[in-house]
């Protein structure tokens, strides 16, 4: 774990193993460098000046050795056109210092760029990023391997005050809260199948309900499920010897009476397809199917590290979709706790059948908005690639909310429509509607079977399939859209 730190000590006396601080195009010195320049007899503006850094954002130039100064080194990171660095470009510069330092034997370090001039943001947002980004810097996926991976010497990293102290602390608060929360749910996204089962996420939620007393949390077991007729669930969790969890995690930061925000995350701990089983190349991915359910509890833990003064429910449907004697089989109708009887057509459109007794379960809360959060359809990936994540919803208001959020968080989200028209296509001979609705749109009719349930409330939809995880060489959890999520709910708090 690392610390993080206000520094308010002047370069003139600070002692630090590195001080990281920014030049732009053009050899232009940012306020601190051009401060260290002059302690170090303009060693600085000489070394830009031979040309050994551009500028260019996240260009890099550590320079191991200073003198006159307690500063042992300066990592140099280029911030590009001075006059417009956008938000993107300044988190792009600070992961490429981040990871600097993460492969460096530097033990702690002091961070300037809390100073530089972001377009739309203030010195908050700067720390927060700066904070997200080292943080994940030092993330490792190694709780199943027999030795721990080599850990980033530093341990320590400072943020300059500049001459507000209080934004920066701030944004070190929520930058850490959001770090916790994606490291959090890419731990948990990360474990295979296994080991991430729905009892295990169950665990998960109350354990964070252990260390924060605002956060309480009920687990129904199928019985309580089939007391409330989820059929639409508890079909998908009969093909799998894992029995099904519906967790509900309650964070209470305003007063009773307060209608919450409530998340519904798809926990699906592993999806074989069911009788309509994947084919076998990358199926091991599948583990990721419950990224939704990660980012809830991730993201719940946050509001209540961050004391926000508003009211977070989060709902985690989790089952296996499995094939097995008793599993689901095409054509088998099935009846939802909403009532809606509903044609099972392809079992693989499984995320929907457990997220839709979820939703309508939501309206026990007397939700102010209802936001889900699934990896639910491979068309979403085909649609947006592995940039935006899919966002639907049938409140404009809200859609746009988030999108706002997305921005600042840097967490993209692109709307798809949900018009009337797509409907046809969930149409069935023998049921209420069908659950899948053939070869277009996909990601549209998976939002458009879900949006069959939440007509009692304003509703999100925000498919992650392409966005929750990479693949290839890389192959890990993001913890996306915990840093959205987060940032919708400060939003929120802040207009409270
Ligand atoms: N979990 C998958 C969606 C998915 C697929 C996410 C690939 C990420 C990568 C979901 O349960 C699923 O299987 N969806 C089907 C729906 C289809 C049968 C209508 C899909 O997308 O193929
Ligand atoms: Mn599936
Ligand atoms: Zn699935």
């Amino acid at each position: 774990m690392m610390d993080y730190l206000l520094a308010n000590t002047p370069l003139e006396s600070l002692a630090t193993e590195c001080l990281i601080v920014a030049v732009y195009e053009g050899t232009q010195l940012s306020a601190s460098a051009n401060t260290l320049d002059s302690l170090t007899d303009g060693l600085i503006i000489n070394i830009v000046e031979r040309g050994d850094i551009k500028g260019k954002v996240a260009d890099t130039l550590l320079i191991s050795y200073l003198t006159k100064t307690e500063i042992k080194r300066v990592l140099l990171v280029g911030l590009g056109d001075k006059n417009k660095l956008s938000a993107k470009d300044f988190r792009k510069a600070i992961n490429s210092a981040a990871k600097t330092l993460a492969a460096s034997s530097i033990s702690n370090a002091t961070c300037c760029l809390t100073e530089n001039k972001v377009s739309n943001q203030d010195r908050t947002w700067n720390a927060r990023q700066i904070v997200e980004s080292f943080d994940a810097s030092l993330y490792r996926a190694d709780s199943c391997k027999s030795e721990p991976a080599d850990k980033a010497a530093l341990t320590q990293l400072s943020l300059c005050q500049i001459d507000d102290s209080d934004a920066v602390q701030t944004g070190i608060k929520q930058g850490l809260a959001i770090a916790q929360g994606v490291s959090l749910a890419k731990h948990a996204s990360d474990l295979p199948g296994n080991y991430c089962t729905p009892s295990y996420l169950a665990e998960q939620a109350l354990e964070i309900a252990k260390n924060h007393a605002s956060i309480s949390t009920t687990i129904l077991e199928e019985s309580d499920m089939l007391e409330l007729g989820m059929g639409s669930f508890l079909s998908v969790s009969r093909g799998s010897r894992q029995p099904a969890k519906l967790i509900t995690l309650e964070y209470n930061g305003a007063g009773k009476d307060d209608k919450p925000i409530v998340f519904v995350g798809k926990g699906l701990t592993f999806d074989a397809g069911g009788i309509s089983l994947k084919p076998g190349s990358g199926m091991d991915e599948m583990k990721y199917d419950m990224c939704g359910s990660a980012a809830v509890l991730g993201t719940l833990q946050a509001a209540a590290e961050l004391n926000l003064p508003i009211n977070v429910v989060g709902i985690i449907p989790s089952s296996e979709n499995m094939p097995d004697g008793d599993a689901n089989k095409p054509g088998d109708i099935v009846t939802s706790m909403a009532g809606l009887t509903i044609e099972i057509l392809n079992t693989d459109a499984e995320g929907r059948l457990i997220l839709c007794d979820a939703l309508t379960y939501a309206k026990k809360f007397n939700p102010d908005v209802v936001i889900d959060l699934a990896t639910l359809t491979g068309a979403c990936m085909v649609a947006l690639g592995q940039i935006n994540t899919g966002l639907m919803g049938n409140d404009d208001a809200l859609c746009a909310e988030l999108t706002a959020a997305s921005t600042d968080a840097l967490d993209k989200v692109w709307r798809l429509p949900l018009d009337e028209e797509y409907q046809e296509q969930l149409k069935s001979n023998f049921a209420d509607l069908a659950n899948i609705g053939g070869r277009f749109g996909g990601a549209i009719t998976a939002g458009c079977f879900l949006s069959r349930f939440t007509e009692d409330y304003q509703w999100a939809h925000l498919d992650i399939a392409g966005t929750a995880w990479k693949s290839g060489d890389a192959k890990g959890a993001t913890g996306r859209p915990v840093p959205l999520l987060v940032q919708y709910l400060l939003n929120r708090a802040n207009a409270a």
